[in-house]
C-alpha cells in the first residue's frame, strides 16, 4: 500500500512536517509520501477535499488557519478534537472523513519522554502561560491525563477562564495575571510557555520574570523558533531543567502517523536530528 499524506494550511512555508513524516515512512518500512499543500484564502477547501478523497490520500494534518473551518467537512470527530473545536490530523477511510487533534497529547507525549518523573506523579504542580489556540489543547490534554493542579496566566483573563471550563473532573484551576505568576513562580514544578512572546522577531523578551523559579523546576516553552528562547536561557541560569518546543511538533506527527499506519515509530533519535536542523537555521 502507498500512504499518500499531506498537510493543507497557509502559508505554509519551511514546514518540518514533511521531513518528519518522510523519516517515519522510512523507519516504518512503508512506502509514501507526504506532500504540502497551500491552500489560499480564496481557494476552496471543499474541492481540495473532494480531491484528496479521489487521488486516494489516505491521511493529512491541518495546520493555520484552517483548524477550525474544516470542522464541517468531515464525517466524524473524535472526543478530544470536538471538546477543543480543532482538528488537526484527518484519516480518510472509505471516502469518509474521521478529525482528530494530536496536538494536546503530542504535547505531554514530549514532555513525560524527556522527563519520566512526570508521568507518575500527577500532583505535580502546572503553570500553563498563555491561553490561546495551544495552550487549550495542552490543558485538556493534561487534564485528561489525571494532572490535579494546573493553573493558568494569561494577559487577558476570560481566555484562560474558557479554557478552565474544559477541565476534567479532578483537575483544579487557579486563574492568575501574568505579573501574579511571577511572583507565584516558586509554586511550581513545571512551567509551560505557549505564547508567541519569545518567538522571532521578538527573541528579547519573556512572557513573565522568572527569577523567583524553583530550583530544579520544568521549564518548557512551546516556541523553537528561536529553539533557545528567553524564557528557556532565563530559567537555565536560575537551575531549571529546560524541555524545548521542537519535540510538540514531533510527538503530535507521531501521533498522527499512528492515526494513518496503525504503527508507532520511534522518535528520539528524530528528535536530535531536529534540534541540529534548527539550531543550525538560527
Ligand atoms: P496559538 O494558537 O499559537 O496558541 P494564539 O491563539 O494567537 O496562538 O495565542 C497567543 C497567546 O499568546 C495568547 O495567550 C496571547 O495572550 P492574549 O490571550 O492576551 O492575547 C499571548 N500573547 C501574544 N502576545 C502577547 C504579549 N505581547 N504579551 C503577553 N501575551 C501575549
Amino acid at each position: 500500500m502507498q500512504y499518500k499524506l499531506g498537510l493543507i494550511g497557509y502559508p505554509l512555508g519551511h514546514s518540518l512536517s514533511p521531513w518528519i513524516h518522510e523519516a517515519f515512512l522510512r523507519d516504518a518500512e512503508l512506502s509514501g509520501s507526504y506532500e504540502k499543500y497551500e491552500i489560499a484564502p480564496e481557494d476552496s477547501l471543499e474541492l481540495m477535499i473532494k480531491h484528496f478523497i479521489e487521488t486516494g490520500i489516505k491521511g493529512f494534518n491541518i495546520t493555520v488557519p484552517y483548524k477550525e473551518t474544516i470542522i464541517p467537512y468531515l464525517d466524524d470527530v473524535e472526543g478530544k478534537a470536538s471538546k477543543m473545536g480543532a482538528v488537526n490530523t484527518v484519516l480518510i477511510h472509505d471516502g469518509k472523513l474521521k478529525g482528530y487533534n494530536t496536538d494536546g497529547e503530542g504535547y505531554v507525549r514530549s514532555l513525560v519522554t524527556a522527563f519520566p518523573e512526570v508521568e507518575s506523579d500527577k500532583d505535580k504542580r502546572i503553570l500553563l502561560l498563555g491561553a490561546g489556540g495551544a495552550a487549550r489543547g495542552i490543558y485538556c490534554a493534561l487534564s485528561e491525563a489525571g494532572y490535579r493542579f494546573i493553573d493558568i496566566a494569561n494577559r487577558t483573563i476570560q481566555t484562560a477562564e474558557n479554557i478552565k471550563q474544559l477541565a476534567n473532573e479532578g483537575t483544579t484551576t487557579n486563574l492568575l495575571t501574568l505579573a501574579e505568576a511571577g511572583y507565584k513562580a516558586s509554586d511550581y514544578d513545571v512551567l509551560i510557555q505557549t505564547t508567541s512572546v519569545g518567538m522571532e522577531p521578538n527573541e528579547d523578551a519573556s512572557v513573565i520574570n522568572l527569577d523567583r523559579l524553583k530550583l530544579g523546576a520544568i521549564a518548557s516553552d512551546i516556541v523553537y523558533k528561536p529553539l533557545d528562547t528567553k524564557f528557556l536561557n532565563d530559567a537555565k541560569v536560575l537551575g531549571a531543567r529546560i524541555h524545548h518546543g521542537h519535540t510538540m511538533l514531533l510527538y503530535q506527527a507521531q501521533l498522527a502517523f499512528e492515526i494513518w499506519t496503525g504503527k508507532r515509530v520511534p522518535a528520539d533519535e528524530l528528535a536530535l536530528q531536529m534540534k541540529k536542523i534548527l539550531e543550525g537555521a538560527s
